[in-house]
């Protein structure tokens, strides 16, 4: 019998330093992503509840960006040449000094592995007092995988290229997850020999050393759905589907309305608020978070924005936007990165929005861009108002101020400020400010008399909630 760790005694490795041929892919196998995140996260998010500590990620094809994605508390360690999963465990190995303990080891490619099945096979190799346990399934096609034979306490993984006619026809698969006592697993690294079809050291030969020295056992898998082990891109998409489901299993459960699950995509990180309702052919992506009563879809694609509580969002697409409380986008807004839209707010169809802010109640309905811009509260920009944010040089501002009103077709030549209570004739082009309170029209604009619109100036705010004025 081996002398078991305690807990703590516990430390992990993911194996992600393969190149991943079989994806046809110039990035490596790890860095897919299943609804937005990086395949090799899955595996560490599994790992964490049990191994908070002393979690290894061997990095080798594409070093740099695998790093790149991994969280703080999973600590890189570098293979320089791919010479298989015996080299990577070999290699982390390096960078753990303890003599005693238990070493999980996870293969990179299996996002639908689960702590829980994690935690069984760390008990089921501590209460079986193993040197080894692999876990295995026995699946109905078992193509591309390991085969597993167990006899009286010996585990013998024969890899599908190596495999004999009557190998191939074993069902059991050794799923890439193991338990390893730690002084077993050092011992029997050394003694691996690349003497297989691909040149390589196989971690799973050591199964069988350890096995013939100290007993190795399997442990099988319960729910077969974690058994989706990524080696190609339709095997991603099948993984994907159920992390897919998953995702949005738990917004409902949490108070979402999702109309038509089967044509939504909500990312993992995202956040929605209970009483919203998600209709059909919406992408929810990033950094998204979603208020609660809001009314997202059909056809929104928000990437990393923001929507406030009551919000509609209908046949739109965010980038880096914030939608304001009872803000109203749609259809057919494009909101790039920089807006801001107030409380009640409006940017309608065919209107394209960046890097500005439009304050409470003022609204953008139709047909216009407004770039690098600073809308106050209760404006109204007529249909086809434009912001010349863009001299061929610099990006300039333009700045609207409360209560204002620019008539159709308005261009408005920036650097240029409209004060409070201005009002802009159809057509006007306008080129210097216009004080408050003024009227302006034409081509260049030129300021003819007081403004109409004075009185709306006394009332900024308190009519948010009137229909628009009709550009
Ligand atoms: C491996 C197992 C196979 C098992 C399958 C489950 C071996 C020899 N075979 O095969 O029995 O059924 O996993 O998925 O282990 N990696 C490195 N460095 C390397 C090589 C690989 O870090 O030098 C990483 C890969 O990035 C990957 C993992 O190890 O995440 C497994 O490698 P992969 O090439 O996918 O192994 P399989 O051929 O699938
Ligand atoms: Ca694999």
């Amino acid at each position: 019998m081996i002398e078991q760790g305690t807990p703590s005694d516990i430390f992990a490795v993911v194996l992600a330093g393969g190149k991943g041929t079989r994806m046809k892919s110039n990035r490596a196998k790890v860095l897919h992503t299943l609804c937005g995140v990086p395949m090799v996260n899955y595996a560490i998010q599994a790992i964490r509840p049990l191994v908070p500590e002393s979690l290894f990620v061997v990095v080798g094809h594409q070093s740099e960006l695998v790093e790149a994605v991994l969280p703080d508390d999973a600590q890189p360690v570098l293979q320089k040449e791919q010479l298989g999963t015996g080299d990577a465990v070999r290699v982390a190995l390096e960078a753990i000094e303890e003599e005693e303990g238990i070493l999980l080891v996870v293969n990179g490619d299996g996002p639908l592995i689960s702590p829980g099945t994690l935690g069984e096979l760390v008990e089921r190799h501590r209460s079986a007092g193993v040197g080894a346990t692999v876990l295995v399934a026995e699946l109905p096609d078992p193509s591309g995988l390991g085969r597993v034979a167990e006899d009286a306490g010996v585990v013998r993984i024969v890899e599908e290229r190596e495999a004999t006619e009557a190998e191939r026809r074993i069902n059991l698969v050794n799923l890439g997850l193991y338990a390893f006592d730690l002084a077993e697993i050092r011992d029997a690294l050394g003694r691996l020999e690349a003497n297989n079809s691909q040149g390589e050291l196989y971690l799973t030969d050591a199964l069988e050393i350890i096995g013939r020295r100290s007993r190795a056992v399997t442990y099988r898998l319960k729910n077969l759905e974690e058994a989706n082990l990524v080696n190609d891109r339709a095997h991603l998409a099948r993984a994907e589907e159920i992390i897919r489901r998953r995702i949005l299993d738990e917004h409902m459960r949490a108070g979402v309305t999702v109309r038509d699950p089967a044509s939504t995509h909500i990312e993992a990180t995202v956040e929605i608020g209970r009483d919203t309702v998600i209709f059909p052919g919406t992408f929810l992506r990033g950094e998204t978070s979603i208020g609660s009563d809001c009314v997202i879809g059909p056809s929104a694609d928000l990437l990393d924005t923001a929507v406030g509580d009551g919000a509609l969002v209908e046949h739109s697409v965010g980038r880096g936007a914030e939608i304001g409380a009872g803000a109203n986008v749609g259809p057919y807004a494009y909101l790039r990165p920089g807006t801001v839209l107030g409380k009640k707010a409006k940017v309608g169809a065919y209107c394209e929005v960046k890097n500005t802010r439009v304050g409470d109640g003022s609204k953008v309905p139709h047909l216009s861009y407004v770039g690098d811009a600073e809308i106050g509260e209760g404006a109204n920009l007529g249909a086809g108002t434009i912001t010349a944010n863009y001299d061929g040089v610099n990006k300039n501002r333009t700045v609207i101020g409360d209560g204002a009103f620019t008539g159709v077709n308005t261009n408005l030549i920036a650097p240029v400020t409209i004060g409070d209570g201005a009002y802009l004739g159809a057509g006007s082009v306008v080129t210097h400010d216009i004080p408050p309170g003024k009227l302006a029209f034409g081509m260049p604009a030129r300021v003819i008399r007081d403004s109409p619109n004075k009185k709306a100036k006394s009332s900024i705010g308190k009519d948010a909630d009137k229909p628009e004025m009709e550009g």
